[in-house]
């Protein structure tokens, strides 16, 4: 059986050598804790733990520099007893043929332990490596950069979107609430044990995420196509909001998830697809929909607060990759929505290329469509000269940041130009 600071280092060791991610469905609260906590600290720990390491460690004991990488994370940052986590990591390491460097790992960590005060003292946290900072400098100034940086260092808190009622949920679960849906929580622990869980009176959402949905104008008995909807945290809003939606996804197994989440919130879409968006669009033939969100296959550069692993692992390829297709499925939107319908675009990425820069290209080639200025009196930066949505994590500080999101909204007009 491997345990679950085991499966921390061995999905460490997969993200920093590349290869593909396996480890998922043995994660427990803790290893996604630790496993959060190493990639959110790894560009200083690997520099910290250098200064302990006087010598070379040999290519073939290279899961050694991850077991040190894991343990440091654990001993600086995680109320685990020091010496409980010395014994653990050692015996990681014998398990992985690594017994000739268990005295040293065990050295290192007693020394790294020795002076934890003053490394604290003295601890400056780098979040993004060299390479993620690369794609943000295609879009962001060194001083944004840094913002954003210094914004996503901390665990953000968990956001929730409520069916109605948000001021009396943020007293339930001692939250604040955001707007009249959202909420800010502090929990910890199992989400499934928190009060209306269970009842499907909520779901988890980063609100950045809900704002999407939001920007759409009366929803009520308008019919929606929720284009790439799993797990369905907008399609639920979409419901939640009157909407009759077409939830569609190209992954069956996101679907059944959807449909988990749909049985849970007792809400029901009215007709759940499998199908690639962009054959659904380019065969279709039905009465066009009053209304679409696009809530585009994307990079997920937006999204390394929750999921840091993702600023070891993104590249401009990905990128290029996700824009090529989000372009594709964008040319065949048109057919599918109502003159005078309302399209709404958004990825969780923090790069131009799959936001403004797709949506400006969007208009320039499809002149029937106009943009519809969006605004927030709450964090009024969001909005974009163009009027676009553009969160940034140092935005709505006072509730914890959020998620950095692009949303447009667009509105097809009359065909003969009214
Ligand atoms: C960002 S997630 C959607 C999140 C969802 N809208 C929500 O609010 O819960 C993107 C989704 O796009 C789906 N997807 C990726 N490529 C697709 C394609 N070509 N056609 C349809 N869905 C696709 C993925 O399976 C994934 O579920």
């Amino acid at each position: 059986m491997s345990s679950a600071r085991e499966n921390t280092v061995l999905k460490l060791h997969q993200l920093f050598n590349r290869h593909q991610m396996s480890l998922d469905s043995q994660e427990t609260a803790f290893s996604k804790m630790l496993f959060a906590t190493a990639c959110r600290h790894a560009c200083s720990l690997q520099k910290l733990i250098a200064s302990f390491v006087h010598k070379k460690i040999p290519a073939k004991y290279q899961q050694a520099e991850t077991i040190l990488l894991t343990a440091t994370a654990e001993i600086l940052f995680m109320d685990s007893p020091d010496y409980a986590v010395i014994n653990e990591y050692v015996n990681i390491a014998k398990k992985h043929h690594l017994t000739p460097l268990s005295g040293f790992i065990n050295a290192v960590l007693r020394n790294i332990i020795r002076q934890k005060e003053t490394l604290l003292k003295n601890y400056r946290q780098i979040f993004f490596p060299p390479s993620f900072k690369e794609i943000l400098s295609l879009d962001y100034t060194p001083q944004t950069i840094s913002d954003i940086e210094n914004a996503s260092c901390i665990q953000p808190p968990l956001n929730i979107t409520v069916k109605q009622d948000s001021s009396s949920w943020a007293q339930t679960l001692h939250g604040t609430a955001i707007d009249s849906q959202s909420l800010a929580l502090n929990a910890s622990g199992k989400i499934e044990t928190l009060a209306g869980y269970k009842d499907g009176l909520w779901w988890v959402q980063d609100y950045a995420a809900s704002l999407a949905v939001k920007q759409f104008s009366n929803l009520k008995n308008k019919r929606v196509l929720d284009l790439c909807a799993a797990p369905g945290g907008k399609t639920a809003q979409l419901i939640s909001a009157g909407a009759k939606v077409t939830s569609l996804d190209s992954s069956r197994q996101r679907l059944e998830t959807l449909a988990q989440n749909m049985d849970r919130l007792h809400l029901e879409p009215e007709k759940i697809v499998c199908a690639d968006a962009l054959c659904y669009l380019s065969e279709f033939q039905d009465e066009p929909f009053d209304a679409i969100l696009l809530d585009a296959p994307c990079s997920a550069t937006g999204v390394f607060r929750r999921h840091p692993e993702i600023v070891h692992l993104k590249t401009p390829e990905d990128i290029k990759t996700q824009a090529t297709l989000q372009y594709q499925i964008l040319q065949n939107i048109p057919s599918a929505l109502k003159n005078g319908g309302e399209l709404v675009y958004c990825t969780c990425s923090i790069a131009k290329q799959e936001g403004e820069q797709q949506i400006t290209r969007f208009i320039s080639e499809h002149p029937q469509f106009k943009i519809i200025p969006l605004q927030n009196s709450k964090e009024p930066n969001i909005i974009t000269p163009e009027g676009f949505i553009r969160t940034l994590p140092f935005h709505f500080a006072d509730i914890g940041g959020c998620d950095s999101f692009f949303i447009a909204k667009l509105r097809k007009e009359l065909s003969d130009g009214q």
